[in-house]
């Protein structure tokens, strides 16, 4: 049933609360694929805070097949139906209502409601699934209790699930059977899941501080679960480090995972029945990474954390989607940097700010954290509310400092805990916990950019006093012509010219206070001098840890960049530092290959500060392995005015190849230092010794001699784990080695029956740079094992294409836009949600040469101009063409 969708957008200032509160629903399910039967009763009672007398009653994709109120059928007059919603015209103040409605989850290709994977029943609701179950109020801020009955065949459904506790189950005539769930805890309709299959289990229990024990339950397919019990470890991991840091306990005796192959995002936070993608679930050394390893830790650690920040406390509305996913996600980065390296964690996460968060500021979809309008909600899940939202609850942490910070966030709780509240509500705990004002501190959520820091310095030698004046500047955004300044948290340090800390004392103070301190920049421009410094004129360190989202532009020598690479604190600023000077570099030799000069040779002040970090390399493997990896192509083509694609790669590649053959000996010495002999480890130190050895094999390879390539062919042989295997693998078809045809087709006959190895394959050839990358993708497309049906597999093949292979993407003639258009109209029809967010690679148009700006432009209209486009990729393709 397919209507013609709204392209009318929401706005934030139109909320207003629900005309009736509803405290309980039942569901009751009889699971057929293309048939289920869903009725649901519901109490409903009028809110005293509610406006009008109506009441609307969001559905869609089913068949309304009865309604009743108070028992009886409802008349005519007393309600209307429309496309999207029933409208209840002037209910009593309180009742009772039944729906009666058939879904058909095997047609359900969005993968919203009720759908089938792999022949198990399973849900996604957030954020409006629901209403594609039953009719219901189903916004944030309706709150309910739920008591669900799940009817399906025995044998294609043995396990039922359900959120809360299973309270009852039975067997009925004709093979089939019932179970019962309760849901003690009122919670918003998002946060519903249900899930029937034929599932295996992975049991454990956890103790939780106070005494109480959890069953805690991980399904899954019974071919994979043997590669649940990483995810289950994690979860204990999660559970005991919630206690610990942020003094949280779970609060229900049991709390179930299940993984699906079919999954439009990473994983979903259903009270106590979180719904995961098996690529967030599985790890096993030979099919998996260390990434994922990390990543399954991490997202598991994620979804739990949403029990409280999320599910106990959760949206008043969908515009307040960073309160729940910005405070997660800093909690997820924390316990991440807890468990292993804090230092190499934040800059992992910084390099995904930059890359992925500044380039959507700095383009037609821009929007604050909290975005004031929307035409389609699910378009929303972007990295501005995830990422830049995480990156504005760790400001407030650094201005308040972490025993304040617990105070403010213990308070949230206090005075929320069962609510479903907004920013404000947030931050006005962090003020009251603190004391202080963080009225300007709001911006941070109603204005979008990034904003430019600029720092001027002065040494006054008589005084021994060094001024730094630092102006704030935040570009234009879409709706958003002038900015008012931030408040922004300014870590920072002055490095001395022998290399040690300075100590730090701003005129006025009578004595100098540590070594390190945060200054808060509130006004377009501020001064901060800095007195008492004996031994001359040192290098400010800034931006420790990357205290606040922006651009830093400090006018550093190069000499200082070495300084600072060499001596300072903070692993953050040592590394940007070795950042700036590879960008210098690189974007020298972007300027020279435009200017028609093509040098061969690189610049020896990269050589030789690679040659330092080398020679480190043994303090901290995991920390040199980001040392030597180069800017990224999306980070260096946000540095010029126009994305030079060919420059780009011409830089990347000299450099990569000259690193390579200059630093030979070093980088060979590198790789057998943390080439690990004996079993397979998955601790964190020994996943740094192979992120070295294998950026070590990359440059070796990158030199393209006979050693480097014997070494490639040797670990692509010999590897026992996924991580030097896909790193061999990567190699051998990057630089096209003659066995690459042979090599992808040995990897594809022994993984095909391994999905997600399947998909590393198909995004291993669709990030190989070459003219011909978009050939190969529409071949690939012809692949038996490639399909529309699971998201894993589109992104894997279309995703890694648009957003990771720059010179295939974006070759001059156009097939790369042509290409991923075709694709994404044909999947639009689909699943738009995956579509829209394939499509905002074509959203940057306006940064590239006037030739590809008309190819993509070309495009997008094409797109826009498509009949019965979703709302999802309308907004996307029409807001990158305003
Ligand atoms: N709340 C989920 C998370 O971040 C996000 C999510 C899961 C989601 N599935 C989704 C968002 C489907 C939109 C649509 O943890
Ligand atoms: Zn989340």
């Amino acid at each position: 049933m397919s209507q013609a969708p709204t392209r009318e957008p929401v706005y934030l200032k139109d909320y207003r609360p629900p005309a009736f509160l509803t405290p309980e629903i039942e569901l009751d399910f009889v699971l057929e694929p293309e048939a289920t039967l869903v009725t649901s009763r519901q109490t409903f009672r009028r809110n005293p805070k509610g406006e009008g007398r109506e009441l609307v009653l969001f559905g869609e994709n089913q068949d309304l097949l009865a309604l009743t109120l108070n028992g009886a059928p409802l008349p005519p007059e007393r309600w209307r139906k429309e496309s999207d919603r029933i409208v209840l015209l002037d209910p009593p103040d309180e009742f009772t209502l039944e729906v009666r409605s058939r879904i058909d989850p095997a047609a359900n290709t969005a993968l919203m409601g009720l759908y089938i994977s792999n022949g198990v029943f399973c849900t996604q609701c957030e954020p409006e699934g629901f209403r594609r179950i039953t009719y219901f109020q189903d916004r944030p801020d309706v709150m309910a209790r739920y008591r669900v009955r799940i009817e399906a065949d025995r044998s294609a459904c043995p396990v039922l699930l359900s959120n809360g506790n299973p309270i009852d189950r039975g067997d009925l005539p004709g093979g089939r059977h019932w179970a019962l769930w309760e849901d003690p805890f009122p919670k918003p309709s998002y946060l519903f899941a249900l899930v029937a299959g034929d599932l295996a289990c992975l049991e454990d229990e956890f103790t939780t501080r106070s005494g109480r024990k959890v069953q805690l339950r991980l399904y899954s397919e019974a071919a994979n679960i043997g590669q649940c019990h990483h995810a289950l470890a994690s979860l204990k991991k999660a559970m005991k480090w919630d206690e610990d840091r942020y003094g949280l306990e779970y609060d229900l005796d049991l709390f179930q995972i299940v993984a699906v192959n079919d999954f439009n995002f990473g994983a979903m936070e259903n009270k106590g029945l979180n719904i995961f993608n098996t690529s967030a679930t599985l790890a096993r050394a030979d099919t998996s990474t260390d990434f994922d390893f990390m990543n399954v830790e991490r997202v598991i650690a994620h979804e739990y954390f949403h029990n409280w920040t999320g599910d106990r406390v959760t949206c008043r509305d969908w515009f307040q989607l960073t309160l729940k996913e910005g405070l997660t996600v800093f909690r997820d980065q924390q316990f991440s940097a807890d468990m292993h390296s804090p230092g190499v964690k934040r800059i992992g996460d910084v390099v995904f700010i930059r890359d992925v968060q500044f380039a959507e500021d700095a383009g037609p979809l821009a929007h604050p954290i909290r975005p004031d309008r929307y035409i389609e909600i699910n378009n929303f899940y972007t990295a501005t509310v995830y990422q830049k939202g995480a990156e504005v609850i760790r400001m407030l942490h650094t201005l308040l400092g972490e025993e304040t910070y617990r105070k403010g966030i213990d308070l949230y709780f206090q005075r929320h805990d069962g609510q479903a509240v907004t920013c404000e509500d947030f931050v006005q705990a962090m003020a009251d916990a603190s004391g202080r004002d963080l009225g300007q501190f709001m911006r941070w959520y109603s204005q979008a950019g990034t904003p430019e820091l600029e720092v001027r310095r002065r040494f006054d030698p008589d005084r021994q006093a060094l001024t730094l004046e630092i102006a704030q500047r935040t570009p234009p955004t879409p709706g958003q012509e002038e900015k008012l300044p931030f408040h922004i948290p300014i870590r920072m340090g002055l490095i001395g010219r022998d290399g040690t800390p300075r100590r730090l004392q701003l005129e006025g103070e009578n004595e100098p206070k540590g070594t390190e301190r945060v200054l808060e920049l509130t006004e377009p421009a501020q001064r901060f001098t800095f007195i008492g410094l004996e031994g001359g004129e040192p290098v400010p360190s800034l931006l420790r840890g990357f205290s606040a989202p922006v651009k830093l532009d400090a006018g550093y020598s190069d000499d200082e960049l070495a300084h600072l690479m060499a001596h300072d604190t903070d692993d953050f600023v040592r590394w940007d530092a070795g950042q700036r000077l590879a960008s210098n570099v690189l974007l020298a030799l972007v300027g020279d290959h435009a200017a028609g000069r093509a040098p061969s040779t690189l610049d020896r002040r990269l050589i030789d500060a690679f040659a330092k970090s080398l020679d480190r390399a043994g303090e901290d493997p995991a920390f040199a392995a980001r040392m030597l990896s180069l800017p990224s192509s999306s980070y260096l083509g946000q540095q010029m005015q126009v994305i030079d694609v060919e420059g780009i790669r011409f830089a990347l590649d000299l450099a990569r190849r000259e690193l390579g053959r200059s630093l030979h000996g070093a980088w060979l010495a590198a790789y057998r230092a943390n080439t690990d002999e004996g079993p397979f480890s998955i601790d964190t130190a020994a996943i740094a010794r192979r992120s070295l050895k294998n950026l070590a094999l990359a440059y070796l390879a990158y030199a393209r001699d006979e050693e480097g390539q014997a070494l490639v062919r040797t670990q692509y042989a010999r590897a026992d784990n996924m991580t030097d295997c896909l790193s061999a693998l990567r190699l051998i078809t990057e630089t096209g080695m003659p066995e690459s045809e042979a090599a992808l087709a040995s990897f594809y006959e022994k993984w095909e029956k391994e999905p997600l190895v399947v998909n590393k394959w198909f995004s291993l050839q669709a990030m190989i740079e070459d003219e011909a990358a978009p050939e190969r993708v529409e071949h690939l497309m012809a692949h038996p094992a490639f399909t529309w049906s699971n998201p894993n597999r589109v992104r894997a093949l279309l995703g890694s294409f648009a957003m990771m292979n720059l010179v295939g993407f974006h070759r001059r003639d156009g097939a790369g836009y042509r290409l991923l258009t075709d694709k994404v109209l044909e999947l639009d029809r689909r699943n738009p949600q995956v579509a829209a967010r394939l499509l905002s690679a074509l959203g940057r148009w306006r940064r590239f040469d006037e030739h590809r700006q008309s190819l993509m432009r070309a495009e997008l209209e094409r797109v826009v101009a498509t009949p019965g486009l979703s709302r999802d990729s309308y907004e996307i393709a029409s807001k990158s063409l305003a």
